[in-house]
């Protein structure tokens, strides 16, 4: 583990918070449930079958398992997401089978309070692992939209000026508006300042164009975020529109970018959409060798995390201190 994820177990692990897991038979959950609990990072739930989870012969001590399909609280649970989406069309059969389901069954447990927080992915597409919580738990107060952040880590990379940045939205939001960019913006502010633990985040606004060297509808798109974050965030140290080379490097900005607030000392980027912002961290990732940590939800009113498919158990335990970290700003 890096130093990076161990710092976030440390403070996970004071937290005391209950996440669940719905993928509880996939053998990589199982053995960071395991993990997790043993080292008192969280309280840990999982959800599947009993007997096939303990198949796995891990020992599960302290762990909670529940079968949705049989478990005592499918009836309250169901009730609630009838309740909660009948305007949308939900039927009492529907919300019965769905609350069936581990991935819904997991975001009614949230919504009830009876978990903190919700990791899954490994087995389940992005999509499917959003689209429960996105009906069920939504954006927090003050927000519209959920996005997404990856805390990418340089430690042992040549690039020096930052330690950590914060890259978003890198998996969410396919194509954002000008208005969602501003709650990308906002909640990767938040993010950089309370998991990253960048004290003075200055946040650039990317687009190909800098400060009007091109004209384009996908530029228009990020000058009207930026006006807006003006407007909205007196405090915040943004700028845009910005290609990412004045973002970074002082001396291209002073030619690009004379008066920009963030003199090409950015440590979070807003990508113009999910194209560029997935591609520039896996770019980061692959070609700088920087460790990238996420994706990390965020503006869920209860936070889920979402794991890749090819995660391995490490990176399930690190998801799961990052989401019990999440738990305790709520
Ligand atoms: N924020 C808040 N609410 C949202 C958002 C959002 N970003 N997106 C959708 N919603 C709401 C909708 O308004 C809707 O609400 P309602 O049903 O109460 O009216 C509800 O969520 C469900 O919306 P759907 O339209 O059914 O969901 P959709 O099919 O659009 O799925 C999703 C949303 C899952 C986020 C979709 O945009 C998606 O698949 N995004 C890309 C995910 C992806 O593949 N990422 C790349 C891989 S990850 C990686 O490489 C690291």
């Amino acid at each position: 583990m890096s130093e990076l994820i161990n710092s976030f177990i440390e403070r996970a692990s004071k937290l005391n918070k209950t996440i669940v897991l719905p993928e509880g038979e996939e053998d990589r959950i199982s053995r960071a449930a395991a993990v997790i609990q043993a080292n008192g990072i969280a309280n840990v739930i999982l959800l599947g079958d009993e007997e096939r989870i303990k198949g796995d012969h891990i020992d599960l001590k302290g762990v909670t398992i529940i079968n949705p399909k049989t478990s005592e609280k499918l009836g309250e649970y169901a009730k609630l997401l009838y309740e909660l989406r009948k305007d949308k069309g939900m039927t009492e059969e529907k919300a019965l089978e769905l609350a069936k389901d581990n991935l819904y069954f997991g975001a009614l447990m949230l919504k009830s309070g009876d978990a903190d927080g919700m990791v899954a992915g490994s087995i389940n597409s992005t999509g499917n692992v959003l689209r429960p919580g996105l009906q069920i738990i939504k954006a927090a107060p003050g927000i519209k939209t959920v996005s997404s952040c990856f805390i990418m880590g340089f430690e042992n990379t040549l690039y020096k000026d930052n330690k950590v940045m914060v890259y978003g939205d890198c998996a969410v939001n396919p194509n954002p508006t000008a208005e969602q960019l501003v709650d990308i913006a906002i909640a990767s502010e938040q993010s950089a300042k309370q998991l990253a633990g960048i004290d003075e985040p200055r946040i650039a606004m990317l687009s190909f164009s800098t400060k009007g060297s091109a004209k384009h509808e996908n530029v228009d798109k990020v000058v009207a975020a930026t006006k807006m974050l003006f407007e909205k965030c007196s405090d915040m140290q943004v700028d845009g529109e910005l290609q990412v080379d004045a973002a970074l490097v002082p001396s291209v900005s002073r030619l690009k970018a004379p008066n920009s607030k963030v003199k090409g000392r950015a440590n979070v980027l807003i990508f113009p959409d999910l194209q560029a912002g997935n591609i520039g961290y896996k770019l980061t990732q692959r070609l700088a060798g920087a460790e990238a940590i996420g994706p990390i939800c965020q503006g869920f009113a209860k936070p889920i995390n979402d794991l890749s498919r090819g995660c391995t158990s490490d990176d399930v335990v690190a998801v799961v201190a990052i989401t019990a970290l999440q738990a305790g700003l709520n």
